[in-house]
This record gives C-alpha cells, structure tokens and sequence, in this order.
C-alpha cells in the first residue's frame, strides 16, 4: 500500500481569527514580544543574561525573537531539541539536564563545531561519558554541575560534593568545566512575595557558596544558571547568578498567572486555544472540537474561555470539550469561535504542530514546533 503523507492546511496569512480553522494553537506575537522584552528587561535588571528555556514552545523562530530581544541563547531538556535549535542557528544552548548515554553524548560532541551545546553532570558517570565523547571527536564538551538547592529532583548535594565533581570535570580530557546549575523549582508557588524571595535565596545562596567554594580552588566559574518565570524576580537578584532559564512567561497561562503570581507583573496571555461550538445539546451545555488532545487540564484548573463570562470548562475527553453555561452565560451558536488560556502552557503545546502567529487579530506567520517530539 503507498502511504500518503498530508500536510495540515496551513491558515492563509492575513487571515482574521474568526476564519480559522479549529482546533489552533494561537499565538498573539505582541504579547509573546511584550512579555519576552519584560522578562528580558527583569532579568538583566539584576546584571545578570536571559537565556530561556524553550521547552514549551520548541521553536527556532520564536528563540531566535527571543535571541533579538535580549536572550544570550537557550535552555532546552533534551539533546534532540538542543539539535533542532543548532540547526536552525541558534548558536548557545544548555542542556539544562543531565545526559547518560554515550550515543547522546557523541551527538552533543558532534554539535560543538556550529554552537557551543553545554550539558549538566551531577555524578562521575557523566563527567566519564561526556569525556570519551568529547576526546573521540576531538573536541570539550562544557559541562555543569547541577546542584540539588532543595527541588529534590536531580543534582549533586551542594558544597563538597559538587566541589568535587568540578574538580573531576576540571582535570578530564574531552570536557570542560563551564559553571554550576540548579533549579529552584519548589519556590515558584509560595506566596507572599516575601516568602518566595526569602525561600529562593536560601536555595540559590546553597548554589553560589558552592561556586565560592569552587573558585577556592583557582577553577573559573564562568556560569551559574538557575531560575524559572516563578522565580526569576527573586533569583535574578542574588548576586553570583550569571543567567536565568525562565522561558514560559513569554507565553504566560493559568499556572504562571494564577499561582506564580506573574499577572501581577504584567505578563498578558499569549498563548491561546481556538476551539469552535460544534454541538449544543442542552441550554447549559456546549461541546466543543477541543478535547484532551488539543488542550491540557488538571482537575482542579480547567482551561480558562476568554471573553465569556459564567461559561465553565467542566470536562475533557479526547475530542470533546464540555462547557458549562451558567445563568450569566452568552448563549454560544453551533459554529461559534472559542478561544481558551490554557492551565499550562508545555503540557499544551506539544499536542499542537504549529503555533498560528496573529499580529492585531489576523494571521502573521505559521510557526511550526519543530522540536516537538525530539524527546531524545
Ligand atoms: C531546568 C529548568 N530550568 C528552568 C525551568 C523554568 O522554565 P519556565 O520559565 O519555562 O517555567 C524549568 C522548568 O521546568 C526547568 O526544569
């Protein structure tokens, strides 16, 4: 049997919102702009690089925007994204993660001659394989120590131990040292304000003692990468901090907005969903073309209808989105245009091949997410 590959219809540019086709990932390139130049301008506020993580968007052409307003390059989790970013000409990637196969490491090693790709070491077993990756091609992978500053997810505990993996990297063939991360990720919820900064300088002051305790040494330190868009306002701050990972403030959702409190700060929503009425089986309920395959929510924080007031998501199964219609609600046609602020944006965009691009309500550019799916 011959298999026929078909392409998604892509919008026409210039095209208004309401004539696209459903369901969209939308994307509202002044918000992303406004919002990149904020974090950008927040960041280097404190003296320290904007260096985004591009794990929701997954986009060459949105890091390279984000490179024009600031950004010194990008943090991706996986090799094959950071691959997609060297590609497309992004010259500066982290791999904000610690990489331990051999075959990754000589892809990394491989990437050396276009950009300069760093990955993330927080035991001897990857300092070992980085640095026969590194010596079989005949270059140095620059490696960080990721440091466990109290997230308990990866990382080496700080002080000593991490001390020691740097000198281990310090004295290998075949890699580099190049600095110290951590990932401040169980700061990012707490509230007041006061209580997340006093939590992210515990957590960040464990990250830039260790960098102390390195330099006692005579080992250079050249980065100490950390911070998230839940955190950045704290963690830009802290000095001994080089550059900031945060990223997904630039698309903004209910999770950065509600429980980051990064409203407050004036981020807008840029990321939306585009979903269409396609059903209307009773006077308070309609169904919508966007179900969990086009949209994420956690039970406690459906996605939020924009515009559309006492009009609840209550449901999602695979195709079909249930809304709720309270007394207060507008009573929405079949054929009717929805558009939703998803609850997060990494775990929404990933469903999607392309972001649409609108500028003042039509369509600028198609944005394809060409590391989507490079999750190795
Ligand atoms: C290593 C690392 N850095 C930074 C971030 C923050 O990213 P964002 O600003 O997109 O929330 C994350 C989030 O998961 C992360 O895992």
């Amino acid at each position: 049997m011959e298999i026929m590959l078909s392409t998604p219809a892509a919008p026409q540019l210039g095209a208004m919102r309401e004539q696209l086709d459903t369901p969209a990932l939308l994307l509202d390139l002044d918000r992303f702009e406004r919002n990149s130049a904020r974090l950008a301008s927040g960041i280097q506020r404190g003296g320290v690089a904007w260096r985004p993580h591009t794990k929701a968007h997954k986009s060459p052409f949105l890091a390279a925007r984000q490179i024009e307003l600031g950004a010194i390059g990008v943090t991706c989790a996986k090799v094959g994204e950071a691959e997609v970013m060297v590609e497309n000409g992004i010259r500066s990637v982290l791999v904000a993660n610690e990489v331990a196969s051999g075959p990754k490491l000589d892809r990394i090693a491989r990437l050396q001659d276009r950009a300069e790709v760093f990955a993330c070491a927080d035991d001897p077993y990857h300092v070992e394989l980085a640095a026969a990756a590194g010596l079989a091609a005949g270059v140095e992978i620059p490696l960080l120590v990721e440091i466990d500053v109290g997230m308990h997810r990866a990382g080496v505990a700080p002080g000593a131990p991490a001390r020691d993996l740097a000198r281990l990297i310090d004295r290998s063939r075949g890699v580099r040292f190049a600095g110290l991360m951590a990932y401040e990720g169980h700061v990012l919820t707490l509230w007041p304000a006061t209580v997340k900064e006093a939590a992210a300088r515990e957590a960040i002051g464990l990250l830039v003692d260790t960098r102390r305790l390195v330099e006692r040494d005579g080992i250079p330190v050249d980065i100490v990468s950390g911070g998230g868009s839940g955190s950045y306002t704290a963690t830009a701050q802290i000095a001994g901090m080089t550059e900031i990972q945060a990223g997904g403030a630039c698309l903004m959702d209910l999770f950065y907005a509600d429980e980051c409190h990064l409203a407050e700060e004036g981020y807008e929503f840029a990321l939306t969903v585009l979903a269409m009425v396609t059903s209307r089986p009773t006077s308070d309920r309609a169904i919508i073309d966007a179900g969990f395959k086009a949209l994420s929510a956690r039970d406690d924080v459906p996605p939020r209808p924009v515009g559309l007031p006492d009009v609840t998501v209550t449901t999602l199964s695979a195709e079909h989105g249930y809304l709720e219609l309270g007394p207060g609600a507008p009573d929405l046609q079949i054929g009717q245009r929805v558009e939703l602020i998803p609850d997060y944006s990494d775990t929404t965009t990933f469903r999607h091949d392309q972001f649409v691009g609108l500028r003042d309500g039509r369509v600028e550019r198609v944005i394809p997410l060409l590391a989507r799916g490079r999750l190795s």
